[in-house]
């Protein structure tokens, strides 16, 4: 008889993806996109983006499309667990039967957090947590799929949320960001426009970008990823690493802002086929959920201890990387051609203003803090598929010396 336990993850799965309208303009066919999903009445849910004109402009497509609006504009960074209710709550007071989210990751997973909830009766969105254990692919059959639509509309270069089918969101109770998920949860359309990315500040340009190196490289190096992701992983990582710079110090270059767009979307998609993510982002979900620390910046402060901590696990990987970056590696054995990640790594992150680990420093973390975070992220599937497998000990030696 075949061992059928000689491979730990035999079967690579694909997450559905929505219908996507990636280029400039797009935006005006929000409306447009909104009817044709039967959207008469939506829900806005987005963090408001002041300053910037977006969710009035927005607004004005969708209405003259024929589908009026409500508007929910309260969401933060790490939206909370009572956020997604009180958006819930806006929808089902307002009658709406659509949602449309227009901001980052934030924003979208919230939107989706009210579809979730929508569907399953009204429950708290805390009740949708998939885990390790119990075993999240079992805990999905009891949920009830989402059949509102949600049109995404990405403001940030980064997140690749538009195209995913989970959400990430902070249990204020537990003091833990979770992942939520249900059958369906992925947007009905994404919608990922450059003319909106350009509106970014320069920070929010430079953690979101990073949040998308962070997909290119976790999603790359895991034990789950497979050659349907790899491509697209490797030219996102590259389409990062040579315009990420520009664009955060240069908003205006279109060149570089479109690029950025693409690599969003394409580690978004690419971790939906089957690849996932790490150490870097199981770690940063929880620092998160302890200091409200913003994503994308957390996932690039946790990279270099991260991939340390992994490296000898996928020397061949993080060789590949290199290359993909555009590093001329000839003469290099692998070991150096992965030790070179890292220097390109620091350095980007230097150029980006943004300082590697110091926790502390940082944000405040304290060193009494460290062990809640190793034990919530080793039941956070993110930790499934790293490179390097859990061990409890080693994992805190990584957090202590990113201190
Ligand atoms: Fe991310």
């Amino acid at each position: 008889m075949i061992n059928k336990e000689i491979f730990e993850f035999p079967i690579i799965y694909t997450n559905p993806i929505p219908k996507i309208a990636l280029g400039w303009g797009s935006y005006q066919t929000v409306g447009d996109e909104c009817k044709a999903a039967g959207m008469k009445k939506a829900l806005i849910v987005t963090s408001g983006l002041k300053g910037t004109g977006i969710v009035d402009e927005l607004k004005g497509v969708i209405n003259y499309a024929g589908v009026s609006t409500d508007i929910y504009d309260k969401i933060t960074t790490n939206p909370k667990d009572w956020q997604i209710m009180e958006a819930y709550k806006a929808f089902k007071d307002g009658q709406c039967d659509g949602v449309v989210a227009v901001g980052g990751g934030s924003s979208m997973d919230t939107a989706k957090g009210v579809r979730v909830v929508a569907a399953n009766g009204g429950k708290d969105i805390t009740n949708f947590t998939v885990f390790i254990d119990p075993p999240w692919m079992e805990t999905l059959k009891k949920m009830k799929p989402c059949t509102i639509p949600q049109v995404s509309v990405a403001t940030t270069s980064g997140t690749g949320a538009e195209v995913s089918s989970f959400a990430a969101l902070s249990n204020t109770k537990t003091k833990m960001k979770i992942l939520v998920s249900a059958p369906n949860i992925h947007s009905t359309v994404a919608v990922i426009d450059p003319l909106l990315a350009r509106l970014q500040s320069r920070e929010m340009a430079a953690w979101s970008g990073f949040d998308a190196m962070a997909h290119g490289i976790e999603a790359f190096v895991t034990k789950v990823t497979g050659p349907y992701s790899h491509g697209m992983l490797l030219h996102c990582v590259e389409l990062v690493y040579k315009n990420l710079r520009e664009f955060t110090y240069n908003r205006m270059n279109n060149t570089a802002c479109e690029r950025m767009c693409w690599a969003s979307t394409m580690g978004g998609i690419a971790i939906g086929f089957g690849a996932g993510a790490g150490i870097v982002h199981g770690l940063g979900h929880q620092i998160s959920a302890l200091t409200d620390c913003h994503h994308g910046r957390i996932n690039a402060i946790m990279m270099l201890a991260g991939e340390r901590y992994n490296q000898p696990a996928i020397i061949e990987k993080l060789a590949a990387l290199t290359r993909a970056m555009g590093v001329d590696t000839y003469g290099m054995t692998e070991w150096e051609a992965a030790d070179r990640w890292f220097d390109e790594i620091e350095q980007l992150l230097k150029d980006l203003d943004i300082i590697p680990g110091q926790l502390k420093k940082q944000f405040g973390v304290k060193e009494t803090d460290l062990e809640k975070i190793v034990k919530v992220y080793a039941n956070d599937f993110c930790s499934q598929g790293n490179p390097r497998e859990f061990n409890y000990d080693e994992v805190l030696g990584l957090l202590k010396g990113a201190l």
